[in-house]
């Protein structure tokens, strides 16, 4: 595998650990806030980006890559209203989309075709993730104001289920 499109798959691991990392932050500070469904919410992104890091590695292991673990960096955002958190994390998404994509430009330049098919399933998540981290905020900022409309959100966030993104079926 072409070395510049190995190291940013690799460093991808890190970053998707990391995106866990934060959401698992966000989820604590919606506990702390007795937002339960929001917290339910972060922590099944948590582990959805869990998820992501080991398709990462998984394909490295596919492809006979050495996978290297970095240090995980620590969040460190302070929130002083609800909607923060959800902003931060449509802001992260953008973030991950565009190191999705320069790993995609990367395969592209050394004609690796293999991992640029590897990487449609994570061009179409993002766009699933920016599009819920968007509504996420457009709802808070509609809603958020009013006690009854912010419970209702909560019950609705307290509903989202954990599934296993099909890359990872039946190799978890
Ligand atoms: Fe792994 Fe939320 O993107």
């Amino acid at each position: 595998m072409d070395q510049r499109v190995y190291e940013l798959l690799n460093d991808q691991i890190n970053k998707e650990l990391y995106s866990s990392y934060l959401y698992l932050s966000f989820a604590d500070y919606y506990e702390q806030k007795g937002l339960k469904g929001f917290a339910n919410w972060y922590n099944i992104q948590a582990k959805e980006e869990l998820d992501h890091a080991l398709i990462f590695r998984n394909y490295l292991h596919e492809n006979s890559c050495d996978v290297k673990l970095l240090a995980i960096d620590q969040p460190d955002k302070e929130f002083t209203d609800f909607v923060q958190p959800l902003e931060a994390a449509l802001e992260h998404e953008k973030y991950v989309t565009s190191l999705i994509n320069a790993i995609y430009a990367a395969a592209a330049e050394a004609h690796d075709y293999r991992t640029m098919n590897f990487l449609s399933w994570f061009i179409e998540e993002q766009q699933e993730e920016e599009d819920n981290a968007e509504t996420m905020v457009t709802r808070m900022k509609l809603f958020g104001d009013d006690a009854k409309a912010l419970y209702d959100l909560d019950q609705e966030n307290a509903a989202r289920t954990y599934s296993v993104p099909s890359p990872l079926a039946g190799k978890e």
